[in-house]
């Protein structure tokens, strides 16, 4: 008999977690003004808000964390940190960040002008909030497969060629870079293919306009390239991640996903010139270049967790978790971003509660009615994140209204994703009563789903 798959790692040290009943979570969510991300993380059961800063170090890790040198200036962690992300990712200046979006903001504060246009594969929203707070304009160029959440295909996160040629046709001189998200959160987890990668960074040289990669999930995008891009079969994930940017101008990094730590991120980049204007943003935001907000413990557990994540079986456990979530949902019937993703799956929210109109987001419901099930914690990607437009500021309702259901790395097992996909199903057997969604009683200008207040309607 062949014997069962099974994870490449065992448990050395674990967490209580509780359940409730539904009366508490009643409660609790009308207090959190029915936007999960009020809700306190005891209030949770099973904790599918985000894959980010929520994973589980090594034991390898947690050594590197005694070993942290924090010394203010030239730490020997920095050394270590700066080694490492040369060695992964082939690019020379690193400047350390708290985290991706402080990445972002150094970066961009040097970058970004008025008035520009910066187009990209479904800007992740902080990415967004980082261009549109400066004024400038983030554009979409997704493929437009990636709405039709039925359809099946490899490397559904793949940028258009035709709309980014167009935007940068229409935008010549005025595009100071391109963004590319690997793998596309936005529009489910989905990947970008290795001669995506290529044409797009291509594309955007023959109009001189840089290509920053977007990289928070690179060692993921990495592994669907070896296992659905023909040629890359027999490569290693280091391999394949080093010709995924033999040919990108800089790198923004959350640490937080695939570097597998709670805290972090960074900027690297061959170009001298990018490296002198940001660090000088670095300083101030940041703190001086050679920790950037980090303690020297932190840079140490990131290189660690650099290393051990772009090795195969580490990864394909983690697929493999994913793609039994997605396998029970099948099950049961319940759609979803086709194919499964690579850190979460993204229920269709619009296409579950399809009695709910658009204008009183479907899936912001149904992620209330998921907490109210179960005590699952999921969350709204959907026409709340989407926010509304800089310009008109009418709620943008064009894109895909989804629930994610977003998989913490090496935290939780299998027996807790047959609990999420149970109550799915218990949600969806009973769509059919739910046929109204949420209302907004108070938004921020911006990023408005971290803190928007809703009722039930
Ligand atoms: N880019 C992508 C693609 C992301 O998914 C995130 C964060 C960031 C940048 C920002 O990084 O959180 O370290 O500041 N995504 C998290 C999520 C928050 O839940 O998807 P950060």
């Amino acid at each position: 008999m062949e014997l069962p798959f099974a994870e490449s790692w065992k448990i050395k040290m674990i967490e209580p977690i509780h359940r409730s009943t539904r009366e508490q979570r009643e409660q609790w969510l009308k207090e959190a003004h029915y936007n999960v991300f009020q809700l306190r993380a005891d209030q949770v059961y099973i904790d599918l808000l985000t894959d980010s800063g929520t994973g589980a170090m090594s034991d390898r890790q947690w050594s590197e964390l005694m070993l942290g040198d924090e010394s203010y200036a030239g730490a020997t962690s920095f050394y270590k940190f700066q080694a490492m992300v040369r060695k992964i990712f082939g690019f020379e200046y690193v400047i350390p960040t708290h985290q991706g979006r402080a990445a972002e903001n150094v970066l961009f504060s040097y970058l970004v002008k008025e008035g520009n246009v910066i187009p990209g594969n479904a800007h992740f929203d902080t990415t967004k909030g980082h261009i549109e707070s400066r004024h400038a304009f983030a554009v979409d160029v997704t493929i437009d497969e990636a709405k039709n959440t039925q359809l099946e295909l490899p490397f559904k996160g793949n940028v258009s060629l035709e709309k980014l040629e167009k935007v940068l046709v229409e935008n010549k001189g005025n595009v100071p870079f391109m963004v590319l998200t690997v793998t596309n959160n936005t529009v489910g987890g989905q990947p970008v293919s290795m001669q995506n990668i290529k044409d797009t960074c291509r594309l955007c040289h023959k109009y001189n306009v840089p290509v920053v990669v977007d990289s928070a999930r690179f060692a993921e995008n990495a592994y669907f390239i070896k296992t659905r891009e023909a040629g890359y079969a027999d490569k290693t994930i280091k391999e394949i991640v080093r010709e995924m940017y033999a040919e990108a101008d800089a790198v923004t990094m959350s640490c937080k996903k695939d570097a597998i730590v709670n805290m972090g991120g960074f900027i690297a980049t061959n170009n001298k010139q990018w490296y002198d204007g940001a660090m000088q943003f670095c300083i101030p935001f940041e703190g001086y270049i050679t920790y950037g907000g980090l303690n020297g413990r932190d840079l140490n557990a990131i290189a660690q967790g650099l290393d051990e994540n772009t090795e195969f079986d580490m990864l394909n456990t983690r697929i493999h978790q994913v793609a039994h979530l997605a396998a029970k949902l099948d099950e049961y019937g319940i759609p979803y971003q086709r194919p499964a993703g690579g850190h979460a799956i993204f229920v269709d929210g619009d296409k579950v509660l399809d009695r709910v109109p658009k204008e009183e987001f479907p899936a912001q419901r149904l992620t209330c009615e998921l907490y109210l099930e179960a005590g699952i914690r999921a969350c709204e990607i959907g026409y709340i994140l989407a926010d509304r437009d800089p310009v008109t500021h009418q709620n943008r309702f064009g894109g895909l209204d989804l629930v994610r259901l977003c998989i913490p790395r090496r935290v939780y097992t299998d027996n807790h994703m047959d609990v999420v996909a149970a109550a799915m199903k218990n949600v969806y057997d009973r769509r059919e009563e739910v046929n109204h969604g949420v209302a907004i009683e108070w938004e921020a200008p911006l990023m408005r789903h971290f803190t928007v207040r809703l009722k039930m309607l």
